[in-house]
């Protein structure tokens, strides 16, 4: 046989990495693991087990513990009484301990990525080249991040004790994503993994012990959706970080609403990976083979659309199947092997269905013809063509090898199809033409968009949704704020009481009469839909004007003309900015008569109320100041590329005002929202409406476009929640009762939308350190990070 036919045929031997290490450390906890409470594994007297195992062959790998709610109490309990120490330690003394955990899980990189592999089923070349570098980076990033705390976030506090939920296709990853941050920040933590691979979290909890970290830092309870729900409910818990899949996450934001408790969610994805005409072909081709077979494409940012200029599509196709061909697919413990097993017959049958599904609704199916191992869990690589977009397989997660393409001709086209999603996380780009590349990135509707590259992750980067994607981000300075929170807010009371619309007149339900203050939408004055309007009353309880009272069609209305008003979002900082000190400009030439209506609405002296005025036009000069500084960062991850964390506007914004300040309190969260290209619909304060139907006024002379500021008035409680409810609003803020931020948060779960509200609690407005700045302007960006790697 002649050389060259040898090496045709020449085929992989196995090169299976050994076990023994691991079975060793399992045989050493009698393969019956407990959770680890407090410092030490706690077995829990006739604890329920239930068992872990290697989906490649079915083994049993070990017993793990189903934690029951004593064992959930306990956790959160030993988190509680550690958090104050840990805190205390300071950013130095918790930088020690993060480092030398992350010198620890380096020490022993071979047997976490030996163990991951048995439990997860991903091929080992992943578990060690990807996973557990990935998370050791994450150790060292933050303890540098802890030693920086205290002179790079000074007057940040943690929330205290943090309960994280992580899923099952990056165990130990997911875990450093979640602990490396809080712990870096102060918290201490209850983390619970997924049921299915407990394994390295409790190999992680056993090497804290071996770092020294103090009792209850980090606590880690095992068990399945009802233990996750526990640490959902438990009043002890600050904070919660949960990724998983949507319809838990959505639970979650519901189980949550009101509460008080802090929430970062990321859940799940439908990445489109687009290829235009342009692009280097093969190149692209090794890019979904690592988008959509990294992990068996159990990834929430898998690039599982494909979607490819026309003209270049038979050819993609056909070097795609070809490529797929070669893909070697089997026990992930060998070295040669590039797709592992799936984690669970459970999601073999969700794939297999919904591949099903795809062939019923009328796309092609093609594998390549390698057969599957006989036992465990395996599903080959597969390629559906001829899909629609509205094709289920199109929209739904199928968190699987599946790949489904669709063809485009425009970038524009490519830009709709891309966005034709209710998930954002994220987006691969492939053009050799830089400019179109960096054109189309920000058109997209993603956390995260690599440009001729794919799953990209670092540490320093931000990783994290738009939409049902969830919301907040992990990794990078943004990831890290999600883990505290102002001192001051902490600190901050309950609202004394509510100031309730009160006074002598019944006029309510009166027909409206022309001396009604109107509603402003579109940049216009509008009369309100059911055409009745409330009065409104001065401090000695007589009537002292009429506002419309706004229903849900006035708020249709006001968020149709905010959609309208895209061409906002597309402005330059520095014409922003502009138009915000004219408004300011606008507001100081009348400030006596806004002065005197606060008087008359609120009672309160001459003083307060010039003070009030006279602090609402240097906020407005403060965010024209912010409108074209607030800008993104240029990140170096260990890539030769950078990448560019971007400070997009959420979009459009529904806010309920404060009733204390009744101007102050509204400009302050209008105007950084408008400094960042954001439209607005306002409901103003409830008891003291009139500043707001004044500032129209304002508006109208300012040269603001319409429909960047809308203002509808009535009762801000059942308004705000329309405007959580409402499919086309972004983000909802509230600053009123405990009770409308229940209703805000709860409302919002339907569509993940982002929400910040004050829990009924009390703000000082007129100081500038609780009342603007780079809070506000973080609740009013998104941030996207693009990835652009350079070279030939
Ligand atoms: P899941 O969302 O049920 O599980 C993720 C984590 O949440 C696990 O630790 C689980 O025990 C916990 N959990 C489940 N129910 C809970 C509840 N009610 N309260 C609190 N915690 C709860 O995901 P699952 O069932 O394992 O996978 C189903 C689908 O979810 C997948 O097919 C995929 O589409 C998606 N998924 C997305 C992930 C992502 O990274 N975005 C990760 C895992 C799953």
């Amino acid at each position: 046989m002649s050389v060259a036919k040898i090496l045709k045929t020449m085929e992989y031997g196995p090169a299976p990495e050994s076990r023994s290490e691991a079975d060793a450390w399992l045989r050493s906890h009698k393969k019956t693991l407990a959770p680890f409470i407090g410092g030490k594994f706690t077995p829990v007297k006739k604890a329920t087990t239930f068992a872990t195992r290697n989906p490649a062959t079915g083994e049993k790998l070990a017993s793990i513990t189903d934690c029951s709610g004593a064992d959930v109490n306990a956790a959160v309990k030993a988190a509680r009484k550690a958090q104050p120490g840990w805190q205390a330690l300071g950013g130095h003394g918790r930088a020690k301990f993060l480092y030398a955990i992350a010198r620890l899980m380096q020490k022993h990189a071979r047997m976490f990525a030996v163990l991951e592999t048995l439990d997860n089923g991903k091929p080992i070349r992943e578990s060690r080249d990807i996973d557990i570098p990935l998370a050791i980076r994450h150790f060292y990033h933050h303890a540098g991040w802890a030693q920086l705390f205290d002179s790079e976030f000074p007057g940040q506090a943690p929330h205290g004790v943090v309960g994280q939920i992580i899923p099952w296709n990056f165990p130990l990853l997911m875990l450093a994503w979640k602990i490396a941050p809080a712990l870096a920040t102060g918290n201490t933590v209850v983390l619970k993994p997924a049921e299915y691979t407990s394994l390295t979290a409790l190999r992680f909890a056993e090497l804290c012990r071996e770092a020294g970290l103090p009792d209850g830092v980090v606590n880690i309870v095992t068990g399945d959706g009802k233990c996750g729900e526990m640490i959902v409910t438990h009043p002890g818990i600050d904070k919660i970080a949960f990724t998983g899949s949507t319809d838990v996450g959505r639970m979650i934001r519901e189980k949550t609403a009101g509460t008080g408790k802090k929430l970062s969610l990321e859940l799940g994805g439908k990445s489109p990976f687009i290829i235009f005409e342009d692009a280097d072909i093969d190149s692209a081709i090794e890019g979904v083979v690592d988008a959509i077979w990294f992990n068996q494409g159990q990834v929430c940012c898998a690039g599982s659309r494909l979607l490819v200029q026309e003209g270049i599509a038979d050819k993609v196709v056909k070097k795609l199947k070809n490529r797929m061909g070669k893909l070697r697919l089997g026990d992930p413990l060998d070295k040669c092997i590039d797709m592992g097993a799936i984690i669970d017959k459970s999601q073999l049958m969700r794939i297999t269905k919904l591949v099903k599904q795809g062939v019923e609704d009328g796309a092609e199916l093609w594998q390549p013809k390698a057969s599957l191992p006989d036992k465990g869990c395996f599903y080959p690589p597969s390629l559906m063509t001829g899909v629609e977009p509205s094709m289920i397989i199109a929209q739904e997660e199928i968190f699987g090898p599946v790949l489904v393409t669709t063809t485009f001709r425009t970038p524009d086209e490519a830009v709709t199809l891309a966005n034709n999603t209710r998930y954002g996380l994220a987006a691969s780009i492939w053009s050799e033409n830089i400019n179109l590349a960096l054109d189309v990135a920000p058109l997209i509707k993603a956390g995260v968009v690599w440009i001729n590259c794919t799953n990209q992750f670092d540490a320093a980067v931000g990783f994290g949704g738009y939409r049902e994607s969830g919301f907040g981000r992990e990794g990078g300075r943004e990831g890290l704020s999600e883990y505290m929170v102002p001192a001051s807010e902490k600190g901050s009371k309950p609202l004394a009481k509510s100031v309730a619309r009160k006074g002598k007149s019944s006029a309510s339900t009166k027909p409206i009469i022309d001396q009604t203050a109107k509603f402003y939408i579109g940049g216009k004055q509008a009369r309100p839909d059911g055409g009745y309007s409330l009065p409104v009353f001065g401090p000695d309880g007589q009537t002292i004007g009429l506002v419309g009272d706004g229903n849900r069609k006035d708020i249709r209305n006001a968020v149709e003309a905010a959609a309208k008003a895209q061409g906002w979002s597309k402005t330059t900082g520095h014409n922003r900015a502009q138009i915000l000190y004219y408004i300011a400009e606008n507001l100081s030439a009348r400030s006596d008569e806004f002065a005197q209506r606060l008087i008359d609405m609120t009672g309160e002296s001459a003083e307060q109320a010039a003070l009030e005025v006279e602090a609402s036009i240097s906020r407005l000069f403060s965010y024209g100041a912010w409108a074209d500084k607030y800008e993104g960062t240029v990140h170096s991850p260990p890539l030769r590329g950078v990448a560019l964390a971007m400070n997009e506007p959420v979009g459009i914004i529904g806010m309920a005002c404060p009733d204390q300040f009744p101007l102050l309190g509204l400009i302050s969260l209008m105007a950084p929202a408008i400094a960042m290209g954001n439209r607005t619909v306002l409901i103003p304060s409830n008891a003291h409406p009139l500043s707001a139907t004044d500032f129209y006024q304002v508006l109208e002379t300012s040269d603001v476009p319409g429909g960047v500021v809308n203002l509808i008035a009535g009762d801000c409680s059942s308004l705000i929640k329309v405007l959580a409810e409402h499919d086309q609003v972004d983000a909802v803020w509230s600053f009123g009762s405990a009770e409308d931020s229940k209703v805000v948060e709860a409302a919002s779960a339907h569509t993940i939308k982002r929400s910040w509200v004050n829990y009924g609690r009390d703000r000082d407005w007129l100081n500038v350190e609780r009342g603007e700045g780079r809070e506000f302007l973080s609740h009013a960006t998104e941030v996207k990070n693009i990835w652009i790697p350079y070279g030939e």
